[in-house]
């Protein structure tokens, strides 16, 4: 089969990062309009650059789950071809060793030059204005895709929602599209879909099947039960 896998925050919660909407609408006690938008970039990178710089740092303190590791063992035993989606800035699924990765929302680990357009590995405090890889010039943002922008990878993972035998979304709200449209995507071109979630996400209703409960424990029960045909 052909599985597409879409992960949201939830997948890396049970590794110690935060989920973005807990129940104060704070993100690590910042609004997201302050610390997630281009425009918020152009008016106080300082800020902006201390809160990713922080979350990249964070990283080196975590590691990936159950969940993330049976995704991992999912695409190694070949039976099925998979591709994760993640909208994870994390390197979690990485570090699990998944390889067909799209890191729609962007990456901690890469900034983008603002001078050159390039993007670049790094792992940087980027308030400290490192120079370019690239370019040389002191342009650098962080590789994140912020709200209003879009999101990367998107002509890939409509062809790969096209093919998909099966479609999993594991972790995530439903409250961000274009993700959230992805299930009637996969459903509308014959896929069979999948929840995987603490609770019920707002579209819970548009999958064929639901299981909730944590990440790192439904998806390792889910992934051991995975027949041929799903
Ligand atoms: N196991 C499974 N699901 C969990 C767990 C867990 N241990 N803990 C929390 N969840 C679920 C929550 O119930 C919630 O439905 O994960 C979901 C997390 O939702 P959000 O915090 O909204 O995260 P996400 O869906 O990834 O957000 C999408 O929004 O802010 C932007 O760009 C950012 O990529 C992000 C996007």
């Amino acid at each position: 089969m052909r599985v597409v896998v879409l992960t949201g925050a939830g997948i890396s919660a049970e590794s110690g990062v935060p989920t973005f909407r807990d129940a104060d609408g704070l993100w690590e006690g910042h609004r997201v309009e302050d610390v997630a938008t281009p425009e918020a970039f152009e008016r106080d990178p300082d800020t902006v650059h201390r809160f990713y710089d922080a979350r990249r740092a964070h990283l080196s303190t975590v590691e990936p789950n159950a969940a993330h590791r049976a995704l991992a063992g999912l695409e190694r035993d070949g039976r099925h071809r998979l591709l994760v989606v993640t909208q994870n800035v994390d390197d979690l699924h990485e570090r699990a060793g998944s390889r067909d990765v799209v890191h729609m929302h962007g990456e901690l680990l890469s900034a983008r030059c603002l001078a050159c357009d390039g993007r670049f590995r790094s792992d940087a405090p980027l308030v400290d204005r490192p120079r370019c890889p690239g370019c040389g010039e002191r342009a650098l943002r962080p590789d994140i895709v912020w709200f209003g922008e879009l999101p990367y990878e998107l002509d890939r993972i409509q062809s790969a929602l096209e093919r998909a035998d099966l479609f999993v979304s594991i972790g995530t709200s439903g409250a961000v599209y274009p993700a959230a449209g992805f299930v009637s995507a996969a459903r509308a071109y014959g896929a069979r879909t999948v929840e995987l979630n603490l609770e019920p996400s707002h579209g819970t209703d548009l999958f064929h099947d639901a299981r909730h409960g944590p990440a790192g424990t439904v998806v390792p029960s889910w992934a051991a039960g995975l027949t041929p045909t799903g």
